[in-house]
């Protein structure tokens, strides 16, 4: 760890201090797939993804600072307005692994509160929301605390820490598409933080993403077990290798605009991670008959009427149906009248690229 990410102490000379923090921040998806870490949170291969915009956590923090300082942080947390424990004591555990990162946290109490605007299982990474939400917080009550940094010292900072949450939430921080891992493409690039991307054409600037929940059920395999299958996958060196080439390949038709190669990459990578699933030890099957009907509907829709619609897929067996906003009524029609069967009650979440986090003062999604 360089000097810069360690955090600064509390002032000698300053006196207890109470405040509040809120900050919103999205879920992202990643066309090309973090699977496989080392390390603290280090990826194995390169990773790229895009923020949304409807899918995000809200997270306010009060804080009060006392003159005295313990060895762990102090917490209460609410979820959805309820005390939650399960998740208290993965706050807890985080927050007590990051003491050298934000020394405040020796002498602050915290009362965290948090609410995320899609429910839980649906395919989309609500650890990558949350994690981002928590830590953009700290890094707010560092800077009221200890003094200003640069937006993009805290942007660096706050992604850096939502990694050591959960990996893939450090690409939350950033608007649009970013990177998260070294990669020839671009040295600036690394593996302990992510950073935008800067060159994308105008016609994948408002890609929408519509989430089609397949089944809504647990996981069957959380993603820590996952990224650890990878250790002893057989096949695990040659996908490193091909994640990164196809990084490149994508960053190029990104920017020139080429939605062919474009979904021809992003459906090969998300079908890749699957496979990589079904031929570890133990091997995971993690789609549903439902799933591979909306993929093979997908695709006999797109080449019979030429219409730029792709698919992803997280971990799991719910599809993320991309497709640019130029395709937006013929997708949704289609998407309505042939694909909303294949789901639980008919149930998609209708989401599209979004700016990134926001400051928040209060809540704006109320759960009924
Ligand atoms: O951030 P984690 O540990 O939940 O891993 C995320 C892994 C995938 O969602 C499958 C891929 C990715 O890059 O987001």
């Amino acid at each position: 760890m360089t000097d810069f990410f360690r955090g600064k102490e509390i002032p000698t000379n300053k006196e207890t201090t109470i405040g509040n923090v809120g900050w919103r921040s999205p879920s992202n998806i990643a066309l090309i797939k973090y699977w496989g870490k080392h390390g603290r949170q280090l990826p194995r291969n390169p990773s790229l993804s895009f923020s949304l915009s409807n899918a995000f956590t809200e997270t306010i923090v009060n804080y009060e600072s006392r003159a005295y300082s313990n060895d762990k942080a102090s917490l209460e947390f609410y979820f959805e307005g309820k005390p939650n424990e399960a998740f208290k004591l993965r706050i807890q555990t985080f927050l007590d692994s990051l003491l050298e990162f934000f020394p405040f946290l020796r002498q602050t109490d915290l009362v965290i509160e948090s609410t995320n605007s899609f429910p839980h299982s649906t395919g989309i990474a609500s650890s990558a929301s949350s994690m981002s939400a928590l830590a953009l917080c700290l890094c707010s009550i560092e800077e009221k605390l200890t003094g200003e940094m640069t937006k993009e010292q805290f942007n660096i900072k706050a992604s850096y820490i939502s990694r050591l949450g959960s990996g893939s939430a450090c690409r939350s921080v950033f608007g649009g598409y970013c990177i998260w891992g070294n990669t020839k493409l671009n040295s600036k690039y690394t593996d302990e933080y992510a950073q935008g991307v800067d060159l994308i054409h105008p016609v994948f600037a408002n890609i929408h993403d519509d989430v089609l929940i397949v089944s809504a059920n647990e996981k069957s395999v959380s993603s820590t077990a996952g990224h650890q299958l990878m250790d002893n996958n057989p096949f695990a060196n040659t996908r490193y290798k091909q994640a990164n080439q196809k990084l490149i390949d994508l960053t190029s038709s990104l920017a020139e605009g080429d939605i062919d190669s474009f979904g021809k990459i992003v459906e090969e990578e998300a079908l890749t991670l699957h496979a990589l699933m079904m031929c570890s030890d133990p091997s995971y099957i993690l789609m549903e008959p439902g799933t591979l009907e909306v993929i093979s509907k997908i695709r006999n829709f797109r080449t019979g009427t030429g219409t730029p619609i792709y698919f992803t897929l997280d971990a799991g067996p719910n599809v993320h149906v991309l497709y640019p906003q130029t395709a937006k009524q013929e997708a949704q029609r289609f998407i309505r009248e042939e694909l909303l069967m294949h789901c639980e009650r008919g149930r998609q979440i209708q989401d599209k690229i979004g700016t990134g986090p926001q400051k928040i003062t209060q809540f704006s999604h109320v759960e009924s």
